[in-house]
């Protein structure tokens, strides 16, 4: 009875979220139901895909939880070469991806801008100005996110991981690179720039409970982001975070409370773009055609060289890494229609609530 107040309100509060993210059986049917119908109402049944390319997994930074992370001395360093960069970004465009999303370790250096800005600009040549690229390559100065911009990305994904500074704080080494409050502004500054600006956390990390979850919700709501990208943590080996294992949620239940997530952020952000995490499908095989169900409406396959991607290994289990991109997208078709969806091809499937935010009266 109390789910159905909830899901009947036209406000919802921190508690409110929390008792959606600890909803079970009967009650988490009715919420996955609810954040399902909001979703056709307001974004529609189709899926849109971002072609992602994992260029690069050297690190500049630290994270106490990611696998590619500067100290892991055991992974195995790549860089795709520009030329073979710009062929994903041909397959993506031959087959109507529609966009592309360029991602790495984070970088910064004069270098790293430039390369960056000279492939932005190829990208948009070789596909006539039709791709969309949204890129992930973490914190910058406010000048360089300004020339990728010029250069014509258009989105841009920085996940605040947590939106609580002190868990920040036990997630990451304390210094100036790994600020929060760097992070927070960078945020501010991409979407000031007019980037469709998005955001995500990690569920399930160490120390973390669905109290901090609600609010990364409603942090996500207060910023007014247009896209969020979220999934579940899954520990690695190679890291600091691995010694609080113990301490974590079983992998399902951080499934689970990721899909939980999803459809509770659909029904608090309506019409925003919502990504099916990949870290979903490295612990459940359908793991995005269950989020694409219950509220995500984004799918990004990954289409970086097959041999480059089992080093991109921000976690364990990657799933997709033995296949080509060709194939992933043949069995990818098959999935979205077993969901009932629909890709939409060819387009760029921007936010709507992008749209919305910026329209001109
Ligand atoms: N488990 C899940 N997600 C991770 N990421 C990094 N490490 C992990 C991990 N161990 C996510 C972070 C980062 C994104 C690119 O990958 O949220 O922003
Ligand atoms: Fe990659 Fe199915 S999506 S093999």
């Amino acid at each position: 009875m109390e789910i159905e107040a909830i899901l009947g309100k036209e406000k919802l509060d921190r508690n409110d979220l929390m008792m959606l993210l600890q909803a079970t059986d009967e009650d988490k049917k009715l919420l996955f139901q609810r954040a399902e119908k909001i979703k056709l109402a307001e974004v529609g049944k189709k899926v849109h895909f971002r072609g992602l390319v994992e260029f690069s997994n050297i690190c500049g930074k630290d994270c106490y939880y990611c696998g590619i992370r500067k100290s892991n001395r055991a992974v195995h360093r790549y860089d795709v070469t520009d030329e073979q960069i710009l062929e994903s970004a041909r397959f993506a465009y031959e087959h109507d991806y529609g966009s592309l999303v360029l991602q790495s370790g984070e970088l910064e250096s004069p270098a790293f801008t430039d390369r960056i800005e000279k492939l932005l600009r190829s990208i948009k040549q070789i596909s006539h100005g039709e791709l969309g690229v949204t890129l992930s390559l973490g914190e910058q100065k406010k000048e360089v996110y300004e020339r990728w911009y010029e250069a014509g990305a258009h989105r841009y994904l920085l996940r605040i991981e947590t939106s609580n500074p002190e868990l920040y704080r036990l997630y990451h080494p304390s210094d100036k690179l790994h600020d929060f409050a760097r992070r927070l502004t960078s945020l501010q500054t991409l979407k000031r720039i007019g980037y469709q600006t998005g955001t995500g956390v990690m569920i399930g990390l160490p120390f973390q409970d669905t109290l901090q979850l609600a609010d990364d919700l409603l942090f996500m709501k207060q910023f007014d982001v247009d896209m969020v990208g979220m999934g579940p943590y899954i520990e690695h080996r190679h890291t600091p975070l691995f010694q609080y294992r113990h301490e974590l949620l079983p992998i399902r239940e951080r499934f689970d409370l990721s899909l939980k997530m999803i459809a509770a952020l659909r029904i608090l952000m309506k019409d925003i773009n919502i990504a099916a995490a990949t870290a979903l499908q490295a612990i459940d095989p359908l793991g995005r055609e269950k989020a694409v169900k219950v509220g995500a409406n984004i799918i990004m396959p990954n289409i970086t060289p097959g041999k480059y991607r089992n080093d991109y290994a921000l976690y364990e289990n990657k799933p997709c890494v033995d296949e080509e991109p060709e194939e992933c997208l043949n069995c990818l078709d098959v999935r979205i229609q077993l969901t009932d969806g629909e890709i939409g091809y060819g387009e760029w499937g921007d936010s709507k609530h992008f749209q919305k935010r910026t329209a001109v009266m």
